[in-house]
């Protein structure tokens, strides 16, 4: 027997339920804000994403799935969407005769080699959006504004935003220089894992799980040290928007993002629910060099994108997915071999007319009604033997157990169908 690889899911029954339930209010909320839907492929060059993720990043170090294609390309299945939507705003010239930054959004499936747990698995799915073209210091409020609003028309309310500013490439290169001296004075204190990142990539040191609870990773130097002023007013304004828009936030210095493109200001809505044990649910921030980087103009971008995952475990444990009750019409029962092939013929005379319908073929009547309860059935057509010589069928409703006796023919005047 077959199974599935670590770390993947089979979405069907209540799960796609839940899913289609949470990416169409998605959907419908990414149209409220204006952005237009994406789709990129699932895999691109392993380039792209060593260039603009980082080469030391985890998800490019460790975690990429890359592999060589029969003609010999080095190709990487999609750990995260914005490199490739950004690659296609470039390759596309979607920037080309446009003032206006240009808005899209996305339900990908994204692929990460990571130790799979309650809300990480190695296939995973994500709603993202971007900014591309961004040319107004205010677009970054209107996409924290954005992400918070998506929680709270969802109904969320066990959650937290994180924000940080990184400053540009000069300021991090700088801060990061410091780390590399700090921490190395720490060597024997820190984890193996940390140790390995200490000349790659120490960024990483201060999320790390079990070092970023020791006191003298919280004591490591700051990077605001390093932000000049016009990044420090820059901060200070991000923050008075949010307190004036009554959206409650707080500054972690610890903030960093596993994505090397970000600069200035990153932010992440983190669950406080248990069940989800203080995972992130949305990541993002700005991306000033990134469409640059990817041989575009030197234009800014920003965005952010959810675990779908994730919010729906967070949703789930607020009881907020209610999902509205899915009716068949009609159900054509035919009790008799004989009559099968009009019974047939009715419901999809039913379904080409755009009513719901299904059909069941035994001669045992409670198998019948047993699966008009489980497919919830509004009508039963009952077709009984004498329904091919006298063209009449009995139709039951099944809330008030009423029967009517009908000419064939006249199933298709009912209330309802449409006879166009
Ligand atoms: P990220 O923080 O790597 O950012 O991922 C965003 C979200 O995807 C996370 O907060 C989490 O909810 C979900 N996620 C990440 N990894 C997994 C996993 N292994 N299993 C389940 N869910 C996961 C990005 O990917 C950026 N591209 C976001 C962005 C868009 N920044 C600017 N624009």
């Amino acid at each position: 027997m077959f199974q599935k690889p670590r770390g993947t899911n089979d979405i069907y029954l209540e799960a796609i339920d839940d899913f289609n339930y949470v990416c169409e209010r998605l959907k419908y909320i990414a149209n409220l804000y204006n952005f237009h839907q994406i789709i990129t492929p699932t895999f691109e060059s392993l380039d792209l994403f060593i260039k603009n993720i980082g080469e030391q990043t985890d998800i490019v170090h460790k975690e990429v799935y890359s592999f060589k294609d029969k003609g010999d390309r080095w190709l990487a299945l999609r750990p995260e969407g914005t490199a490739g939507v950004v690659r296609s705003y470039v390759e596309n010239k979607l920037y080309a005769n446009q003032n206006e930054v240009s808005k899209f959004w996305y339900i990908l499936n994204l692929f990460r080699y990571e130790r799979p747990q309650k809300g990480r698995n190695r296939e995973f799915y994500q709603f993202g959006v971007e900014y591309l073209g961004s040319n107004s210091k205010l677009d970054i409020i209107d996409c924290i504004v954005f992400a918070n609003s998506i929680l709270k028309l969802l109904g969320l309310k066990n959650y937290e935003l994180k924000i940080n500013y990184l400053g540009d490439k000069e300021t991090r290169d700088k801060w990061i220089d410091d780390l590399k001296q700090y921490f190395s004075k720490f060597k024997d204190d820190l984890t193996k894992d940390s140790i390995n990142r200490l000349d790659k990539n120490p960024l990483r040191i201060l999320d790390d799980k079990i070092d970023g609870e020791k006191d003298f990773v919280k004591n490591a130097p700051k990077l605001t040290a390093h932000l000049d002023d016009q990044s420090l007013n820059d901060f200070k304004t991000i923050q008075n928007h949010l307190t004036s828009l009554g959206i409650q936030y707080q500054v972690d210095e610890s903030l960093v993002r596993g994505l090397d493109y970000y600069n200035n200001c990153v932010f992440e809505f983190v669950s406080t629910n248990d069940e989800l044990s203080k995972s992130t649910i949305i990541g993002g921030g700005c991306y000033d060099e990134l469409i640059k980087n990817t041989g575009g103009p030197d234009l800014k971008g920003l965005g952010f994108a959810i675990g779908i995952e994730r919010l729906i475990i967070a949703l789930k444990a607020e009881s907020l997915i209610t999902l509205p009750n899915k009716n068949i019409e009609y159900l054509v029962a035919s009790l008799n071999s004989e009559d099968d092939l009009l019974a047939f013929a009715i419901s999809t005379k039913l379904k080409n007319k755009g009513v719901n319908s299904d059909y069941i073929y035994t001669n045992k009547k409670q198998k019948i009604n047993k699966y008009a309860y489980l497919i919830n059935a509004k009508n039963i057509i009952w077709v009984d033997e004498n329904s091919n010589t006298s063209n009449k069928i009995l139709i039951e409703d099944l809330a008030s157990n009423e029967k009517k006796e009908l000419n064939i023919n006249d199933i298709f005047n009912l209330k309802g169908i449409n006879n166009e």
